[in-house]
C-alpha cells in the first residue's frame, strides 16, 4: 500500500517547490483580472500568457483530453470548469485551479475568489473551505495516518452543515499530476497509509453550501452540485514534514474571516 507512494528526498523536494512556486504565482497573477464583466474564456487566455511567460509546462492542458489552460469553476460548479462564454457577475464566486510542470516536476493548487461583493453565506463557504485545507495540512506529518488529514477536514467542516464532496479527492503529486495516494476530504471506509516524511500530497477540499452530490455536465468535465448550491475549492501541494505539511505552493491566505469581514 504505502510502498506505492513515492518518498522524495530534499533535492527532489527543492525541485517540487520550484514547480509549486510557479503554480502559485500563476494562480496569484490571475487574481487581479477576476472582476465583474470578464468571461471565463478571457481568464483562460490570460493564463495561457502567464504559462508562456513562466516558460513552464501546463499540467492540465491535454490531461485526459482536458481542453483548458486551467480549471475555472463558477458558483455551483465545483471543479474542472472550462473557460467559455460565461460572464462573471458581481456576487459570483469563482474557483481557479492551476498546475505547472517545471523540469518534469508537478505543482497543483487552487482557490476560490469572490467576484466583487458577495453574500455573507458565500464568504462563509470560502472561509470554511480555506480553513479546512489548513486543518488537513497541519496533520500531514510523519507518523500520522493519512486518515488524520482526512478526518481533520471532515471534523472541521461538519459542524457548519456544509456538503463535503466525495466524488473528487486530493492526490499524491510529483512526476505526474496524479500519483498515489487518494486523499478524500472525509474518513473513508477503506484503509489509508501511514505518512512518511517526503511524501507529496495535493490536499483539496471541495465544499458546498448544500448537497455533497455531484453531476457532470454534457461537456464531460464540469462537475456541478446536484442541487445547484454554491461550491468552493482550495488546494495546496505539500510535502509531509515532521511538524505538519510543508507548503510547496505557498501564497498568502485570502479567506480568513477577518479578511472577508465575517465571523464564522
Ligand atoms: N486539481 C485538479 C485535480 O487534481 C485539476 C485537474 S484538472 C485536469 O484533479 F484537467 F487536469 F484534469
Ligand atoms: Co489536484
Amino acid at each position: 500500500m504505502s510502498d506505492r507512494i513515492p518518498v522524495r528526498n530534499p533535492n527532489e523536494i527543492a525541485k517540487l517547490r520550484r514547480a509549486g512556486e510557479v503554480s502559485a504565482r500563476i494562480l496569484m497573477d490571475l487574481m487581479p483580472i477576476v472582476r465583474p464583466g470578464i468571461t471565463t474564456k478571457e481568464i483562460d487566455n490570460y493564463a495561457a500568457e502567464l504559462f508562456r511567460r513562466e516558460k513552464c509546462g501546463n499540467a492540465f492542458l491535454g490531461y485526459g483530453g482536458y481542453p483548458g489552460q486551467l480549471c475555472i469553476s463558477v458558483n455551483e460548479e465545483i471543479v474542472h470548469g472550462i473557460g467559455g462564454a460565461r460572464v462573471l457577475r458581481e456576487g459570483d464566486i469563482v474557483s481557479l485551479d492551476t498546475g505547472a510542470i517545471v523540469d518534469g516536476w508537478y505543482g497543483d493548487n487552487a482557490m476560490t475568489l469572490p467576484v466583487g461583493r458577495c453574500s455573507e453565506e458565500a464568504l462563509r463557504l470560502l472561509a470554511v473551505t480555506e480553513e479546512a485545507l489548513f486543518r488537513g495540512i497541519a496533520e500531514a506529518k510523519q507518523g500520522n495516518s493519512l486518515l488524520e488529514v482526512c478526518g481533520a477536514i471532515e471534523d472541521y467542516v461538519r459542524p457548519f452543515g456544509f456538503g463535503i464532496v466525495r466524488d473528487y479527492v486530493g492526490h499524491g503529486v510529483g512526476r505526474h499530476l496524479h500519483e498515489e495516494p487518494q486523499i478524500p476530504n472525509y474518513r473513508p471506509s477503506y484503509h489509508l497509509p501511514r505518512l512518511k516524511r517526503g511524501m507529496i500530497l495535493a490536499i483539496e477540499p471541495m465544499i458546498t453550501l448544500g448537497s455533497f452530490r455531484v453531476r457532470v455536465l454534457d461537456d464531460e468535465w464540469t462537475a456541478v452540485t446536484a442541487d445547484g448550491s454554491l461550491a468552493a475549492h482550495f488546494e495546496h501541494t505539500v510535502a509531509v514534514g515532521s511538524h505538519g505539511g510543508d507548503i510547496l505552493t505557498e501564497r498568502p491566505r485570502i479567506a480568513l474571516p477577518e479578511q472577508l469581514g465575517i465571523t464564522l
